[in-house]
């Protein structure tokens, strides 16, 4: 139980103590759940403090039972997704070679992404929120590959390119199959010689997919997805506009959606710190052009996400406020194992300015 301030309760906090007006007369009963249109009359009525009860900790177990049941939306169907993981997985499960029947295989799916993406007009892309580290590599294809499409989309690119774009994204880390396992999932630090094969990939990449029937503005994606618009990238050091836009837009969701996962050696960020994150690598990094593209269609707080709210409270992300992407509405939980009816309430934080996110979990 903790004595607040009138103007700083939480709506859907619970009145620890009967709250009684200078006159004496009740106004609310302990147990109540305190509204946010109630404090006009409690200032009427000349109370600025009241008691509430305290929120609890929601356990991992419980977060994440919310999650699932919240139904979270793709962009893409999950068919389509499985199917494409599927497929780039038995693409790098071939060692060192990719057929061209792979490649039509992988443009077609490219093709359904894109006429799912054309359909929904307006989306915003959340990250699903259970992944597991061992298909890593395949979800992080598909999911460059939708991320490339959404930036593409949105800069008018051509049926045609969107296809070239997307199938070279798809096959960005292509390179990879010829790196051992052994210094891909290595939990250490690389050794700089390591450091050095891994940065290969690009090449090796780029080699085995000009061997195919792949347009080469699809292949330049893999030798160019780690330039970096400063000039201080690999594998040619190029800068500005001299990397291919293809290359540009891939390294923008290739390092995004890096970030936002777990991987073999670093736990995920939050989508907002991800968000903060690239954005501070900002012009250094990547074209600004791109960047900004891209960030109108990322959801920094999806749905699903856990939040600390400044009060103390913890929540799950259940919308977004499309005007106000730092203000989602969110559910806020009150203790597992209390005697009142409700154990959440749901609130808009782009309505309640005294509320904002500080932390996600
Ligand atoms: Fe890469």
């Amino acid at each position: 139980m903790q004595k607040q301030f009138i103007g700083g309760v939480m709506p859907g906090s619970i009145i620890a103590q009967d709250v009684y007006g200078s006159d004496g007369v009740l106004l609310i009963k302990k147990g109540s759940i305190f509204r946010e249109q109630y404090i006009p009359r409690f200032i009427d009525a000349g109370v600025s403090e009241i008691y509430v009860d305290e929120f609890g900790r929601m356990t991992p177990e419980t977060v994440n039972n919310i999650r699932r049941s919240l139904n979270i939306q793709d962009v893409i169907h999950e068919k389509t997704r499985t199917h494409a993981q599927n497929q780039i997985k038995k693409t790098m499960m071939k060692f060192k070679s990719v057929t061209n029947t792979d490649i039509q295989k992988i443009s077609d799916l490219v093709q359904d992404m894109i006429e799912q993406l054309l359909d929904k007009k307006d989306f915003v892309f959340a990250l699903s929120q259970l992944r597991s580290v061992d298909d890593y590599t395949y979800q992080h294809s598909v999911n460059v590959g939708v991320l490339a499409l959404i930036i593409g989309i949105d800069l008018d690119l051509s049926p045609e390119q969107l296809k070239h774009l997307g199938m070279g994204a798809i096959l960005h880390d292509i390179g990879k199959i010829v790196i051992p396992e052994e210094i891909l999932k290595k939990p250490a630090k690389l050794t700089s010689e390591e450091f050095r094969e891994v940065k290969r990939h690009t090449e090796y990449g780029y080699d085995i997919l000009i061997q195919t029937d792949i347009p080469d503005e699809s292949a330049q994606i893999a030798l160019y997805h780690h330039e970096k618009f400063d000039g201080t990238g690999y594998t040619m050091g190029l800068r500005n506009t001299k990397i291919p836009l293809f290359a540009r837009i891939v390294s923008v969701a290739d390092v995004y959606d890096a970030m936002s996962n777990d991987r073999v050696y670093q736990r995920r960020s939050a989508p907002d710190k991800v968000f903060r994150e690239i954005t501070h690598l900002g012009d250094k990094h990547f074209d600004m052009h791109i960047m900004e593209t891209f960030a109108k269609h990322i959801n920094i707080y999806p749905t699903g996400t856990g939040i600390i709210l400044n009060s103390g409270h913890r929540g799950i992300v259940l919308y977004q406020n499309k005007l106000y992407p730092e203000s989602p509405i969110v559910r806020v939980f009150l203790p597992k194992d209390n005697d009142y009816k409700r154990l959440y309430f749901d609130l808009d934080l782009s309505l309640n300015t005294k509320w904002f996110i500080t932390e996600t979990f």
